[in-house]
């Protein structure tokens, strides 16, 4: 067995990270947009990035020779309703109406991600995922854009990672809003469940084409030790425990979402009782067509007398964040999302950053990703050969972009920038993808 025939190869963006023009056309701030500062590596911002926003018809016009079938993309809420409520900026609805017929006229299918980290500084201000409207704000835009896009999308991610953008965002302070408050936890777990919950079903009424809906969450995925079942069961029981990683975890998001039950051990984490009422919970359980999951590297816990984690050894490969690569993270993910939660699964994010530049050949030669996507879809490939449901495979990114609190050095993506002067080039990875896509896998 190999992938299905119409198996989804794409690859993916996020607004924040490539748009640019933060202040141009209507657009309002983001909490990226103000809060980077003495966050991020170098003090990068997100303010010009790529500078999609002027060049998307470039931007596509190279998808298309690199062979794209579908292109995951997000939506700056502040672009759309600059104050995250009230206010549409028709410039903003342009934008994206211009950039979906491009991608038409491209053959490519657009994927579209409601939320990708960006809230509207404004919102932010009245308190962001905190405050309890924060569900209603979240609806509000929704039917803004199912209105307005849903005659050219067909899919939907509601919101991608509240792993980072709450997990990682409000605890360690690594993402903007930069904070360590646990008290938070209990209300942005709260509010962006329910949140979702309103999209799905904002989506489910209002579509004009009949809606394909996802959630693409993140959560870290531990390979077991060795080939036993205990080795096994061991390291699914880590997967899908939320006491290590806390608001990090796969289950503290998904479990709720798919098997609508709070997990126990997310409970005593935020000292409380019952997060959700059951009425809450039946209502944050809508009905999805697909897990989606962004999957990068194997997870692992501390040892005894060791630096290193289980997942690690000493000189073992890693990209240039440190993370460490190993495709079996992969082929266990897989297993393990689709033994628990049972829905088709798309790879929504998973990819290769390293210090790519232009050579004297003039060409971008990045054969370090070439072999990290083809081990990890090996790893796909053999997860589907015992008959997992694998819908498709978008890698992360399609063209290298602005890393969050990293900056602009990792870069992740198919596509070389070149920041001074937002010239492109397809690195040997996307010519060689082109090659994996055309033959469906076959190639690899
Ligand atoms: C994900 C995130 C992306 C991108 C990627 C690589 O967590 O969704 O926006 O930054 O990691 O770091």
């Amino acid at each position: 067995m190999s992938f299905k025939a119409d198996f989804m190869w794409g690859a993916a963006s996020a607004a924040a990270q490539i748009e640019g023009a933060y202040n141009e056309d209507g657009r309002k701030n983001s909490i990226w947009d103000v809060l980077y500062e003495g966050h991020t590596k170098h003090n990068d911002s997100p303010h010009v990035a790529c500078d999609h926003y002027h060049r998307y018809k470039e931007d596509i016009a190279l998808m298309k020779e690199m062979g794209l079938k579908y292109y995951r993309l997000s939506l700056s809420w502040s672009r759309l309703l600059p104050d995250g409520t009230g206010a549409i900026n028709q410039k903003g609805i342009d934008f994206y109406n211009d950039l979906f017929l491009e991608l038409k006229k491209a053959g490519i299918e657009p994927m579209v991600t409601i939320y990708h980290w960006d809230l509207p500084y404004e919102l932010y201000r009245k308190g962001g995922w905190e405050n309890d409207d924060s569900p209603l704000w979240f609806e509000e835009y929704t039917k803004l854009v199912v209105d307005k896009f849903s005659d050219k999308v067909k899919y939907w991610m509601t919101i991608n990672e509240p792993n980072c953008f709450i997990g990682i965002s409000y605890k360690d302070a690594c993402h903007a809003p930069f904070l360590d408050d646990k008290n938070a936890l209990i209300s942005c777990t709260r509010n962006v469940l329910l949140a979702h919950a309103r999209a799905v079903k904002v989506i489910r009424e209002r579509a004009k084409i009949t809606p394909v809906v996802g959630f693409a969450p993140t959560g870290p995925i531990y390979v077991p030790e060795n080939k036993s079942k205990e080795a096994y069961e061991k390291a699914y029981a880590l997967t899908f425990s939320n006491n290590i990683r806390g608001p990090f975890s796969m289950g503290w998001w998904v479990d709720p979402v798919i098997l609508g039950k709070t997990p126990k051990d997310v409970e005593e984490y935020l000292g409380v009782k019952e997060l959700f009422t059951s009425d809450e919970l039946a209502f944050i359980t809508q009905p999805l067509d697909f897990l989606g999951f962004n999957i990068y590297t194997p997870a692992g816990i501390n040892k005894e007398n060791s630096c290193y984690q289980t997942n690690e050894y000493e000189g073992c490969p890693r990209n240039t964040l440190g993370w460490v690569i190993n495709p079996d993270c992969m082929y266990y993910a897989i297993k393990f999302i689709q033994d628990r939660y049972k829905l088709p699964l798309l790879i929504t994010e998973n990819g290769y950053c390293g210090n790519d530049f232009v050579m004297l050949d003039g060409k971008v030669h990045d054969p370090q990703r070439i072999d990290y996507i083809q081990r990890h879809l090996l790893a796909a490939k053999k997860a589907v050969e015992e008959g997992y449901d694998l819908m498709g495979y978008l890698y992360w990114s399609v063209m290298d972009n602005y890393e969050w609190a990293e900056g602009y050095d990792p870069r992740f993506g198919l596509i070389y920038v070149d920041y001074r002067d937002q010239s492109r080039i397809l690195k040997d990875s996307a010519l060689w993808y082109k090659t994996v896509i055309e033959t469906n896998g076959e190639n690899l």
